[in-house]
């Protein structure tokens, strides 16, 4: 039983600047992510640096440098002081890229990944769930520096929340998986939720097996991200 609860905010391709002086503003001791378009990391890493605030890329390329480009390299985000990096998200996915490489470079820097799994609507309808997570689970070589984070595609930006039954039947496979697929696992996965969570929900949710949330909408609102942590942090699980 741990009472780490991770809780991070994807702005995705909002505007940052106001947004991140209101964090600063407000966030005090509170330890949570953010994960903020490319051209904000510099200004978020310099205005939270004295702070519990991790702040993270959402996305890098899966090639270490060259003719690619509008990408963003695994070495630009450790020049930048950049320690975390989402990967896998589905609206990245949508654009293709080779996830298994950029999770490759990452983990070789030592840098902290959010790998993001999740299915489809007609995956989850046509119960393919699990073949889905599984196909992209594949990229995974190693589990250092790794948290999973399961987001169901019909659930990002939809208001529709996964139920704790659903959430909880793909995170024993995902562990599962990760068990029987990645030498050294001790089973200890961190898999975080991510799809419509927001203050009024985050609670119902964190009943479910998870560490953790991603949230994209609701992270757009400072202090609703800032109660969705005082209200789910200091549970003990
Ligand atoms: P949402 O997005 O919270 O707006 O559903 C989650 C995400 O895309 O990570």
């Amino acid at each position: 039983m741990t009472s780490n609860f991770h809780i991070f905010g994807n702005f995705k391709m909002h505007a940052a600047g106001r947004l991140l002086r209101e964090y600063a503003s407000l966030v005090g001791d509170t330890r949570l992510g953010l994960l903020v378009p490319h051209p904000y990391l510099s200004q978020a890493a310099h205005l939270f640096q004295d702070t519990h605030v991790v702040v993270g890329a959402q996305s890098v390329s899966g090639h270490a440098q060259g003719a690619h480009t509008g990408q963003v390299s695994v070495g630009m985000l450790q020049e930048l002081g950049v320690g975390t990096v989402m990967i896998g998200h589905s609206e990245v996915r949508q654009q293709g890229g080779d996830f298994k490489a950029a999770l490759a470079l990452a983990q070789a820097a030592g840098l902290r990944v959010i790998y993001c799994i999740g299915e489809d609507i007609s995956a989850y309808e046509s119960g393919k769930r699990d073949d889905v997570l599984s196909a992209q689970l594949a990229d995974l070589t190693t589990l250092d520096q790794v948290m999973v984070a399961y987001e169901p595609v019909w659930s990002i930006g939809t208001g529709v929340v996964a139920s704790v039954d659903d959430i909880n039947a793909a995170v024993s496979m995902i562990r599962q998986w990760l068990l029987e697929n990645i030498p050294g696992n001790s089973g200890e996965a961190t898999v975080l939720y991510g799809g419509s969570i927001n203050e009024n929900n985050c609670e119902a949710v964190a009943d479910a097996d998870i560490n953790g949330f991603l949230m994209g909408g609701a992270s757009l609102k400072p202090k609703v991200m800032l109660e969705v942590v005082k209200l789910c942090k200091q549970r003990s699980y």
